[in-house]
């Protein structure tokens, strides 16, 4: 097994058009240094469950390290269909293993590098990478080395990271600087690396777009938060190639939502220039995407691009307000990254961009446990509900006391 994907011309420059047989290492063009993306010859059928369900068109990998990612639940959020007047869908992606739809993509990237023999990956992270990463790696035996931005991530993150055993290297600076030490390391071959440059790990990530089509007959947008834009761009692509495993071919609009404080690709966007200018020091509540340099720009602005879709920007107030109503209206916590898919849709509503009735889904990435200083937050809102009692009688008094209000 040499090729990771079938055929002599089995990646494709996303800038270029070059196509070149896919080698494990092999993540940007040799010719001008785009971006590569797999193309597969033929399709298949869709076969047991999970992220390896779409094996036909995923990577091949001798050894498949798993932990039953995928197969999310896609919920209908009643209360905020009825609040907005739009018909929405939440993908609870934040019920992967380790809390994130992070692991769609390093089962898939894992096994390529288990497959073909690499004995440590490397990876920046903003949090959830890494600990999907270290889970993976550790699953597969293989050594897991994060880069993180020193300070930068959520605390339970950070924990789940620490338990793993992993070997977490805080760097000065933000994420991006993170990315650029991390991408200096592989091409240097120190390490196999499992950032979102690398496709095949991606490739994981599209069979989103393939659960959303088998569960529902019509969407008319998705929803999703945007920081490196790996996601977007890899759930997109999940769209275009459904056909090749016997889904419908229905194409949604692809709505990416960035932080207003760490938004270069709304910025490009709204220019209608298509230049993507660096953010140099990226601010948002929303740590998972304070991103100023986002290395899939390109392949994420064709995303929007080709589904007739649009790029949003939100701010921290709307974020932690949608963290809040998420909680509140649906019971569902989620981290403030998240939660701007839905400060995306209560914008795009208020602005009148996405109409009456449409059909809408929010892809609810990571989960509320990895950041508890946002939980405090929402916790506050509803106004700390919590007494103490010294004996059962008093307990029982308590409750008395609770019933009587709450009718
Ligand atoms: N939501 C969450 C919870 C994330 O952790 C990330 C990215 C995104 C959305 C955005 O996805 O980068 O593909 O556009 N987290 C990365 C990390 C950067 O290191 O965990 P993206």
């Amino acid at each position: 097994m040499d090729e990771v994907v079938d055929g002599p011309s089995a990646l494709r420059c996303v800038a270029c058009g070059s196509n070149y047989p896919s080698s494990p290492s092999l993540f940007t063009c040799p010719r001008c240094g785009g971006l590569l993306e797999p193309v597969y010859s033929s399709g298949g059928t869709p076969r047991g469950r999970g992220v390896w369900r779409y094996r036909d068109l995923l990577p091949r990998a001798r050894r498949i390290v798993t932990m039953g990612e995928g197969s999310t639940p896609l919920v209908k959020l009643e209360n905020l269909s009825r609040m907005l007047g739009v018909e929405v869908y939440g993908k609870l992606e934040f019920l992967n293993p380790t809390g994130s739809f992070k692991d769609r993509g390093m089962t898939v990237g894992v096994s390529v590098a288990a497959s073909f023999g690499y004995r440590i990956v490397a990876a920046a992270s903003t949090g959830n990478t890494a600990a999907s990463m270290a889970a993976y790696a550790r699953r597969a035996g293989v050594e897991p080395v994060i880069l993180i931005p020193k300070g930068g991530i959520a605390s339970g993150k950070l924990s789940q990271i620490q338990a793993l055993g992993a070997w977490i290297l805080e760097v000065e600076g933000t994420f991006d600087d993170s990315l650029e030490a991390a991408r200096t390391a592989a091409v240097k071959g120190l390490a196999y690396s499992l950032n979102s440059i690398n496709p095949y790990r991606l490739e994981g990530q599209k069979t989103i777009a393939f659960e959303i089509l088998e569960d529902l007959d019509s969407v008319d947008y998705v929803v999703v938060p945007v920081g490196n834009a790996g996601n977007i761009s890899a759930i997109w692509k999940g769209f275009k190639e459904a056909s090749l495993l016997g889904l419908p071919s229905i194409k949604p609009r692809m709505v990416g939502v960035q932080a207003e404080g760490a938004s270069p690709l709304y910025k490009a966007w709204a220019s209608r220039s298509g230049a993507v200018e660096r953010v140099r020091n990226p601010s948002t509540i929303a740590s998972a995407i304070r991103i100023g340099n986002p290395v899939n720009a390109a392949k994420a602005l064709r995303a929007v691009e080709e589904s007739g879709g649009l790029m949003a920007s939100v701010s921290d107030g709307e974020i932690l307000k949608s963290l809040r109503i998420l909680a509140e209206h649906e019971g569902m916590l989620v981290e403030p990254a998240s939660a701007t898919s839905l400060a995306g849709l209560i914008r795009l509503r208020s602005e009148g961009v996405i109409r009456d009735g449409r059909r809408v889904v929010l892809i609810l990435t990571g989960h509320g446990l990895k950041d508890p200083k946002a939980l405090e937050f929402i916790a506050k809102g509803a106004g700390f509900r919590r007494t103490s009692a010294n004996t059962t009688e008093e307990a029982l008094l308590k409750l008395e006391e609770i019933a009587a209000h709450s009718v």
